[in-house]
């Protein structure tokens, strides 16, 4: 093969995975758009047929004549003498402690208690119900700002409860507005990147309306249309929105954006990024330019802060903790600098100790001791041989249900589709009681997956990053990065699926010479977070910088030594710090392969 042709076709191969990797960040373009309707599965590579259309072609910027639009109400904030006398120096003290900070004029003090402020009572008899005992630092700022129809960038640590923040006030701003009419769209329009997500909103949605009787629905691609429709016609003031699914709806003049005045990009860094922001410029054109716009995410890179301006009016930003890319400081982050073939093996290892962390600890009782023994007996022998007998088949299967149930949630992550196939097919052949999820796979498949996710019946997700935003699962403990990811404010949000509101978890990172260039971004990132930082780290960046004299084959021989890796880290320590047990290494039977019958 001539070097021209092996260089094109290196060149090709590598723009495919490149596709590879960006379709499956989300559900952005082409993936939603027409998908719903048999798209991936025509056809080579699955890509849906536009006929060279653009999404939202069709779609016309209407001209907006303020004065003749009917006016609407967006400021409903009445602050209580309690937040409005509250001296000046415990405002400041709160907003130090809770590092916020404000960019904007005119901002309003935050409503630090719930008892601060009238909250309507349907909304304040789910926050009762959730048991939740304060605002979070977003939310005590946030709301108060967005009660007063501010437009609004509100960055802060994943797991933060932003999704109230923008719930909340998108409640109270849909009980202030005339009731909808026939053919009126939605009042509130949130856009999110990817359909797990925007499901996810919806239940949030629906847990703080419901009760003032708002309607909410969620349109997302790879979904049947027509309940999607159904909702729509019907009347709905929240719309929740994959874009591509969205744009298919306005074009096709299922819906309409006229009665829209609260606008929330949520993860709204990753929607203005060049897969979506032609999309959200189209949508955005169809609404109305005195709307409230609000945008919410963990990470705000210089790249999308001008951008942004574009859709936003005399805007406050609010900030909680660093100004620059930060992780949440519940997670506790280990780094591995490793070869690309040692990850399996070393994935492995931390499947077993991750799992046998928490070994359930039973107890049966049976009614008299020949019963004990002979159960005893039944049991240890059913390791090894079946056993006929059904009570006990019974009893085995409940104990391995009760240790799912107890089983640590590990999220790993992977850079590209195939490789979460392979290392999904691998480790469930081992006996693990693995899933997967990722853009290949049909909606449906991916909402099965994310549920027995939830539940605890499949305790291990591997995944793209499809699944590195936004997703709330209750008790995610891990989170493993099996490959680094391509931009450094994905690292943050895949760690960031554990330690959610007020929990603590982990994350481990295999870290190849192949990364460097994310090496200080990584470093910074661990600093900020007051982590310890991998040695090794640091002459991988100096490789990036190709400096210090320290080549590649002097890191890659050092890497074979047998410490496992983790920069010299004492792992029983952090876990330690986590609160697990410091067991290492202990067999837990889910490499057994007994008791998975997936
Ligand atoms: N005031 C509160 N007190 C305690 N927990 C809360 C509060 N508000 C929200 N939560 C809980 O915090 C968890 C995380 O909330 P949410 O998903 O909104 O985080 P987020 O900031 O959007 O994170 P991400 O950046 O990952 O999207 C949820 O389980 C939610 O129920
Ligand atoms: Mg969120």
């Amino acid at each position: 093969m001539s070097y021209r042709s092996r260089r094109s076709r290196s060149r090709s191969r590598s723009r495919s995975r490149d596709r590879d990797r960006r379709r499956d960040r989300d559900d952005w373009g082409r993936g939603g758009w027409g998908s719903g309707g048999g798209g991936g599965g025509g056809g080579g590579g699955g890509r849906p047929s536009l006929k060279g259309r653009q999404p939202g072609e069709r779609l016309r910027k209407p001209r907006w004549d303020l004065t003749k639009l009917a006016p609407f109400e967006k400021n409903f904030y009445q602050p209580t003498p309690t937040v409005l006398n509250r001296p000046n120096y415990e405002v400041e003290k709160y907003r130090t402690d809770k590092e916020i900070t404000l960019r904007g004029r005119n901002i309003p003090n935050p409503i630090q208690y719930f008892s601060d402020y009238n909250f309507p009572d349907y909304v304040m008899a789910e926050i009762r119900r959730q048991q939740y005992e304060q605002p979070t630092p977003i939310q005590a700022q946030g709301w108060p700002i967005s009660l007063q129809g501010r437009d609004f960038v509100g960055i802060a640590q994943t797991g933060s409860g932003k999704t109230l923040g923008y719930i909340l006030p998108a409640i109270v701003h849909i009980n202030h507005q005339p009731y909808l009419e026939r053919g009126d769209g939605p009042i509130a329009l949130i856009l999110a990147p990817t359909r797990e997500l925007a499901q996810q909103i919806l239940t949030v949605a629906q847990d703080y309306g419901s009760s003032s009787k708002i309607r909410s629905t969620c349109v997302f691609g790879g979904a049947p249309k027509g309940p999607q429709i159904r909702d729509l016609e019907r009347g709905v003031e929240i719309a929740i929105a994959t874009p591509g699914r969205l744009i298919d709806f306005l074009e096709a003049g299922k819906t309409n954006l006229r009665r829209t005045t609260y606008l929330v990009l949520d993860e709204a860094d990753r929607m203005l990024d060049m897969g979506f922001e032609p999309q959200i410029r189209k949508i955005v054109d169809q609404i109305r330019p005195d709307r409230q716009t609000l945008m919410w995410s963990a990470t705000w890179p210089k790249e999308v802060r001008n951008l942004a301006e574009d859709f936003l009016k005399d805007y406050i930003q609010l900030n909680v903790g660093s100004l620059s890319l930060a992780a949440n400081h519940n997670i506790l982050q280990i780094v591995d600098v490793c070869q690309e073939v040692e990850k399996d093996t070393k994935l492995r290892q931390l499947l077993e100790e991750i799992m046998a962390e928490k070994e359930s600890k039973i107890i049966v009782f049976a009614e008299t001791k020949r019963k004990v023994d002979d159960l005893t007996r039944r049991m240890r022998r059913e390791g090894c041989a079946s056993s006929p007998f059904l009570v006990l088949c019974r009893l085995r299967q409940l104990l391995n249900e009760m240790s799912h149930e107890r089983a640590n949630k590990t999220i790993i992550f992977i850079e590209t589709k195939r490789k979460v196939e392979d290392v999904t097919r691998g480790l469930r052949s081992s006996g693990w009681p693995a899933m997967c999820i990722h853009g290949d796979k049909s909606q449906q498949e991916r909402d099965w997956v994310l549920s027995e996710f939830r539940s605890g019946r499949a305790p291990i997700l591997v995944a793209t990053d499809v699944a590195a935003r936004g997703l709330d699962v209750d008790d995610v403990k891990f989170v493993i990065n099996y490959d680094y990811p391509s931009c450094s404010e994905d690292y943050v949000h895949r760690i960031g699926r554990t330690g959610r509101s007020d929990k603590t978890g982990t994350a481990y990172t295999f870290f190849t010479a192949d990364n460097c260039k994310q090496a200080k971004d990584l470093i910074d990132v661990l600093k900020e977070a007051n982590q310890v930082v991998n040695p090794r780290l640091y002459e991988i960046m100096d490789m990036a910088r190709g400096g210090g004299g320290k080549g590649r084959s002097r890191w890659r021989g050092r890497d074979d030594d047998r410490r496992g890796g983790f920069g010299g880290r004492d792992r029983d320590r952090d876990r330690g710090r986590m609160g697990g047990s410091s067991s290492s290494g202990a067999r837990n039977g889910y490499s057994n392969g007994n008791g998975y019958a997936y």
